[in-house]
């Protein structure tokens, strides 16, 4: 059942309801530690001119950190939404201690962060790090009450910000909207599945029904994607908000990131900060679609380490909610894969099919024009204004620690690729 997957037909990978905005009141002392960060204005320790009176301002709130008890979790294990919320409380925590610092202090997070995090990791079997889930999925409410079983697209605003501004928020909502727009797209998939179960030619005729549709949902995708541009300013994205992502794989002074109270052993093998490379709608388009997106991620992730040697997007998997990672796996082990009934159809199918396959390719393309606004060109501006090479650090990276530009025109490449030529 959908149930079981946590894909709500109304709300998709979003929870029809907004999540809690607080912890039951043992846990408390989270809460209140989360809210004096952001009450505090806290500031990127590596921001370019910090005062000192910022500084220790930031110093006294990481010594409160310090100094909380290491709360039980075990009363928080029954409420699948409260666990959410405790990631969510003490992974924003973890980011703002962690970036707080100056940039020559060691990362150690302390062990009130670490011991409960842990434990709420295995439970919802999550990595220790921000996740898209943490900043998007479960960090909204509504601008107004409403009674319609659906969030109105305008109707959400963020509950968590690092840095208050509203770009910060347009820049999360952008995904959220998009999240809910994806709606329609996994119902087209289900459709879909069901008439390539009958398999008539009348069930073909309906299948390339959907397609078409799926085709002006994803533009639709791309369209919401662009109004990350209406009130998200790109050099405030990339100085002010965007350091507060980064994962101990991005950390500008290389230092690594230590786990006060845990066994070194036990310290995961790589932390990437969110992306929307989890978000799982999009994974379910290319395997819907049949979009062999991963495979080539691969190729291009390969290096030293175990970690490393594993896709990107495959990766990705591992840093979403684990009922919309069994979502994906069973969606890729539909018996009945489409692009397997397409290349069999009629050339009717097929266009609808290419259609729907070109449409993902333009979000793509958008998508790279984004980045190129927002990363590409905000870094080049950072390393002329301080005199140096852009290439003196190597290829940019994103938060979740890919190679970019790289990455993103070969997911792009990998797309048009699945069109099928008559
Ligand atoms: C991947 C940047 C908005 C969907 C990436 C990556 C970067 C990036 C750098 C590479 C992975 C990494 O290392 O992090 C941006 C920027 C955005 C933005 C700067 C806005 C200012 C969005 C939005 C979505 C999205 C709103 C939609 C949910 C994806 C997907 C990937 C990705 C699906 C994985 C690659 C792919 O499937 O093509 N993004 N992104 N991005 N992003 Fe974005
Ligand atoms: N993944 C996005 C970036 O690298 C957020 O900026």
């Amino acid at each position: 059942a959908a149930h079981d997957f946590d894909v709500d037909n109304r709300t998709g990978f979003m929870p029809p309801q907004a999540p809690p905005s607080r912890l039951p009141a043992d846990w408390e002392p989270w809460e209140i530690v989360l809210d004096g960060a952001i009450a505090e204005g806290l500031q990127l320790g590596d921001k370019p001119g910090i005062t000192q009176v910022e500084m220790n301002q930031s110093e006294l709130w990481r010594a409160r950190v310090r100094e909380l008890p290491v709360l039980e979790v075990s009363g928080l294990i029954r409420s699948e939404t409260d666990l959410r919320r405790a990631h969510l409380v003490l992974a924003w925590t973890m980011h703002f201690y962690i970036h707080s610092l100056p940039p020559d202090v060691p990362v150690l997070v302390p062990a009130p962060i670490t011991i409960p995090l842990f434990q709420i990791c295995t439970q919802l079997q999550l990595p220790p790090v921000l996740t898209y889930s943490d900043t998007v999925l479960y960090n909204w409410t509504l601008k107004t009450a409403s009674e319609q079983p659906t969030p109105a697209l305008d109707n959400l605003l963020s509950q968590t910000l690092f840095t208050g501004t509203n770009d910060e928020q347009v820049f999360y909502l952008t995904s959220a909207r998009m999240e809910l727009r994806g709606v329609e797209a996994l119902e087209l998939m289900r459709s879909t599945m069901d008439e390539a179960f009958v398999g008539d030619d009348l069930a073909m005729r309906r299948i390339a029904t959907f397609l078409a549709r799926m085709a002006a949902v994803i533009d639709d995708l791309t369209a919401l994607l662009a109004t990350v541009r209406d009130g998200c300013d790109p050099t405030t994205f990339y100085t002010a908000i965007r350091p507060w992502f980064r994962g101990a794989d991005s950390d500008p002074a290389k230092r690594s990131w230590a786990f006060e109270g845990l066994a070194a052993d036990a310290y995961p093998a790589e932390l990437s900060g969110p992306s929307a490379g989890q978000s799982s709608l999009i994974h379910a388009l290319d395997v819907f679609l049949g979009v062999d997106a991963f495979s080539h991620a691969a190729a291009l992730t390969g290096g030293s380490g175990a970690s490393k040697t594993s896709a990107f997007l495959a990766r990705m998997q591992l840093y979403m909610p684990r009922h919309h990672r069994n979502f994906l796996t069973q969606l890729a082990g539909n018996p009945r894969p489409l692009r397997a009934l397409v290349a069999n159809g009629d050339p009717a199918l097929r266009d609808a099919y290419n259609a729907a396959v070109q449409a993902l390719k333009r979000f793509r393309d958008h998508h790279i024009a984004i980045v190129t606004s927002y990363i590409i060109q905000p870094a080049r501006r950072v390393a002329s204004a301080k005199a140096v090479e852009a290439e003196a650090e190597g290829p940019l990276k994103g938060t979740g620690g890919t190679e970019l530009a790289q990455f993103l025109k070969a997911v792009r490449d990998r797309t048009a690729a699945a069109v099928i030529e008559s």
